[in-house]
């Protein structure tokens, strides 16, 4: 079995559903349920034994160790993070607090509990930490792809906790020898992101008629993968991966923000005629502090070494996102109304439950 962090939020929901489709095998699911983390991702797993949910932070060290000699995984995979950059911007200790201080816990739990393994099961263990492109800062539009070797230069404080965060991976197992492998992937999208972000937020705005906002100019550019690329990413690197490195994730599909939210809407024009066209809902808003202009992935590592490369493209991948959203707005009706939060807050409490 494997422990995960955070996976009720957007990319860990999607990482169990598809490790328990591929490859079968238990999870524990640890996760602390802020608003971004959302158990109803996972309502298709209610009554399967393989997966259990457990509401907890990942630096409470004694729930973290009790679940570790409980269920005795044989990897972590820690998703857990504060990720959204506006909300960094306006209150970073959270961010220093969960990414930092709580990823600095979870290593110490894992590095006590991988000291006590018996000697054959501790050369198969791994803690996977899910990082970002963002540590590497901002490249101009004739710079080449952040590589492996690309220096760390984090601009948002949301960046610098996960930079922070990469670097504490790093010293356990420079220090340690703790077997750890570090991914760090580009922007994501997909079923089952919080509406906050890019995409859905574009897709559930222009539902509901409202401005489409763009930072900017509109020409920031980010280089998108499908989510179930990047678990499959995961699933590689945690098999094959070498301890100690890390690997570089991304979709080699770059595009302007301004021409992410155009695509958008032109596929709302044909799957959902009313309110077309949905580009004349566009408006430019005053520029995010400090937004970094292009960020770009060359994956060549992962690919040469590990075999994997991305099998969704940009353009089917956003059409098959924008009719899922289509199709679930229920959930985002739940997720964005503060019914869902009464729900975990009758269901969960404030305690941790395991
Ligand atoms: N979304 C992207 O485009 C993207 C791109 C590259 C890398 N990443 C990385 O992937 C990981 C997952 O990102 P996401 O977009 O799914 O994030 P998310 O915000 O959707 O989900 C985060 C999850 O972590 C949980 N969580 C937060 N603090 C916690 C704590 N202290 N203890 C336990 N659980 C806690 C939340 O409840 C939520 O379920 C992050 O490490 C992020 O840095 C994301």
């Amino acid at each position: 079995m494997i422990l995960v962090t955070g996976g009720a939020g957007f990319i860990g929901s999607n990482f169990v559903l598809d490790w328990l489709a591929v490859e079968g095998t238990p999870i524990v699911n640890l996760d602390k349920l802020t608003y971004a983390g959302n158990i109803r991702n996972l309502a298709s797993l209610e009554s399967d034994a393989r997966h259990l949910f457990v509401r907890g932070d990942i630096g409470d060290g004694e729930l973290v160790a009790r679940l570790l000699n409980e269920h005795r995984p044989r990897a972590i995979v820690h998703f857990a993070t504060e990720s959204h950059v506006d909300r960094s911007i306006h209150g970073p200790a959270e961010f220093v607090e969960t990414n930092v201080v709580g990823t600095l816990g979870l290593l110490e739990a894992a590095r006590a509990y991988w000291a006590r393994m018996p000697a054959a099961e501790r050369e198969g263990f791994r803690f996977l930490h899910v990082s970002t492109d963002e540590v590497y800062g901002s490249l101009e539009a004739t710079d080449p792809a952040f590589s492996e070797t690309t220096p760390y230069a984090p601009n948002s404080p949301y960046a610098a906790s996960k930079a922070a965060s990469d670097h504490l991976v790093r010293a356990y197992h420079h220090t340690y020898g703790l077997p750890t492998v570090t991914t760090n992937c580009s922007n994501n999208y997909g079923p089952f992101q919080f509406p906050e972000k890019l995409i859905p937020l574009v897709i559930v705005n222009a539902l509901a008629g409202k401005p489409l906002p763009i930072y900017g100019d509109g020409r920031n550019v980010r280089d998108w993968l499908y989510v179930n690329d990047h678990c499959e990413a995961i699933r590689i690197a945690l098999a094959r991966g070498t301890p100690g490195e890390t690997y570089n994730i991304g979709g080699s599909a770059e595009r302007a923000n301004v021409d992410v939210v155009t695509s958008i809407c032109a596929i709302l024009d044909e799957l959902h005629r009313e309110g077309a066209p949905h580009k004349n809902l566009i408006e430019y808003v005053t520029d995010r502090p400090g937004h970094d202009r292009r960020y770009a992935i060359d994956a060549t590592k992962i690919t040469r070494e590990l075999g994997w490369s991305p099998k969704e493209r940009f353009e089917t991948g956003l059409r098959s996102t924008v009719a899922w959203y289509l199709d679930h707005m229920d959930w985002v009706q739940s997720v964005t109304s503060g019914e869902y939060r009464q729900w975990v807050a009758m269901n969960y409490g404030t305690r941790s439950v395991a």
